[in-house]
């Protein structure tokens, strides 16, 4: 139990922060958007029955009723070649034809049922379907998986967001026309390169012409709408990006997200051959800059190192921007000061990969965990068969991370207030990490205000970085821990 504002270290030294930073600083950057704190590399089969972790967090809901996020997987995926669109790290099954995605919504539903006992008294503050592909779905399934979420929760708000992700190909004014009459209100595209011969690298039959076809469809029914555009792709110059986002501005896209290239493992943008042909660091670094630069001056608005929002114009309604399934977690503790209430916000997952985020309390001696459901369809079918929750894996937080989580989820918003984690975790946050403020301050990549921490210049480009600065303690922690228990030796670590 920490002491009231205590000063914890973590044991971070000016030179073991300096030495981190020469030596990450000049590798290729991987955004956490996925998971934050830990990376499901550090996640194994949970170490309780998920039933009872499960009956442990309705007992706090008794306390304060979840607020959740509802995410639903699809597992499937076009096939192109080279697989998974050449750059992808998410898991995914390929589209064999109509009757596995009808075989897949059977299987959902039984997990939905599965959850009724646990999820129907939460809050609904958002939702999304994502994947994989979900808008390979048939105009008639939009209706019927809506309806699984309305059978679990007994009702869908009217007011909160929910998105259907998709590529830009499969939203025709058919399925445009279905989906929003389903009851969803945003449609997030996967468009990733609007420059026709650089798509090609993606294997994905794609083109420009496509995607405005889209949005257009979008524009008709009244659906909010975001692009999803990656830049430090093979190939791609300052100015080819800089065309890509002027064309989505022009477009009247409500919201952007503007990933850089992640590379990794077994993709084919990992080849020897196409690493040879990826923009350099220092060229994604201008690529940061200049995004940035155009974006605000077309009126966007950024809400995270990545996404954009258009500034409402007019009497457009502010919805249309939003991505609050995503905003929703960036301050996942949240006080009510009038009735000095504690909500903390929970991602609840469903289907093929699915990930669940429970933190129940901030209370030492409190479980917190989070959870993904198997990532192979096979797998995902046999568990719900045998009457199991069909998850893969998870990890059980300890208090240090729970604090992680909550500085990884802040960091995305390029700010940390450092008054509110006093407040949620009686920690003064300047102390605890000041090795690091120190060299980041040297280095003009933060400013240090009244309240706020925030991330400027390059520091910005750099916070995927500095995450895993601020986490590297705990993930050495965790290695040691998980080495000690397979020697056989006795010995726990914190
Ligand atoms: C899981 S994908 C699903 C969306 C949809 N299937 C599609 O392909 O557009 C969600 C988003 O993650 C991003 N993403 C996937 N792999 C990435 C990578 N290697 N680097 C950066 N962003 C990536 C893409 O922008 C993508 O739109
Ligand atoms: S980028 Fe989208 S369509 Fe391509 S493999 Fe990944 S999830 Fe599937």
């Amino acid at each position: 139990m920490t002491t009231p504002g205590a000063n914890l270290t973590y044991g971070f030294t000016g030179d073991y922060v300096r030495e981190f930073i020469e030596k990450e600083s000049v590798r290729r950057q991987s955004n956490k958007v996925l998971h934050g704190h830990p990376s499901p590399l550090y996640w194994k089969a949970l170490e309780s029955p998920i039933e009872e972790l499960l009956d442990e967090r309705l007992g706090y809901g008794m306390k304060a009723r979840h607020e959740v996020n509802l995410y639903v997987g699809t597992p499937f995926c076009i096939k192109t070649k080279p697989a998974r669109c050449g750059f992808c790290l998410f898991p995914s099954e390929d589209y064999e034809g109509n009757k596995g995605v009808e075989a897949y919504l059977d299987y959902l539903k039984r997990e939905f049922d599965m959850y009724k006992p646990f999820y129907s008294s939460d809050t609904l503050t958002s939702i999304y379907f994502g994947g994989g592909t979900p808008n390979l779905y048939r105009p008639e399934h939009y209706g019927r998986v809506m309806q699984l979420v309305d059978n679990l929760y007994g009702g869908i708000p009217s007011d909160i967001e929910i998105t259907l992700e998709g590529i830009p190909q499969l939203f025709n004014e058919e399925k445009i026309k279905a989906i929003s009459e389903a009851g969803f209100n945003r449609v997030s595209m996967g468009v990733q390169q609007l420059n026709d011969n650089l798509i090609k690298y993606s294997g994905r039959r794609q083109t420009r012409e496509q995607v405005f076809n889209a949005l257009e469809n979008c524009h008709k029914y009244d659906l909010a709408n975001s692009l999803d555009l990656i830049y430090g792709w093979p190939e791609q110059t300052i100015d080819n990006m800089l065309e890509d986002l002027q064309t989505a501005v022009d477009a009247g896209v409500h919201h952007i997200t503007h990933y850089e290239l992640n590379i990794a493992g077994r993709s084919d943008f990992a080849a020897p051959s196409k690493r040879a042909l990826l923009p350099s660091i220092e060229t994604n670094i201008e690529m940061y800059h200049a995004s940035k630069e155009l974006l605000l001056n077309a009126g966007f608005e950024q809400v995270t190192v990545y996404d954009w929002r258009r500034v409402p114009i007019k009497d457009q309604s502010a919805r249309l921007s939003s991505y609050d399934y995503e905003h929703n977690m960036h301050n996942f503790v949240a006080k009510d000061p009038e009735a000095s209430k504690t909500t903390l916000k929970q991602v609840c997952g469903i289907g093929f990969a699915a990930v669940n985020f429970h933190a129940n309390s901030l209370d030492d001696g409190d479980r917190n965990w989070i959870y993904m459901n198997q990532t192979s369809l096979k797998e995902y079918c046999a568990d719900i068969d045998s009457g199991r929750f069909p998850i893969g894996r998870g990890f059980m937080y300890s208090p240090h991370d729970v604090k992680l989580a909550w500085l990884f989820q802040s960091m995305q918003t390029m700010k940390i207030n450092f008054v509110q984690y006093m407040e949620n975790f009686n920690e003064n946050l300047l102390d605890s990490y000041s090795a690091i403020w120190e060299e980041l301050d040297r280095r003009n990549w933060i400013k240090v205000g009244e309240s706020e921490l925030q991330f400027i210049g390059d520091g910005q480009y750099y916070i995927p970085m500095i995450q895993s600065l601020i986490a590297s303690r705990r993930l050495a922690e965790i290695r040691a821990t998980r080495k000690q228990k397979l020697n056989n030796i006795d010995v726990v670590v914190e």
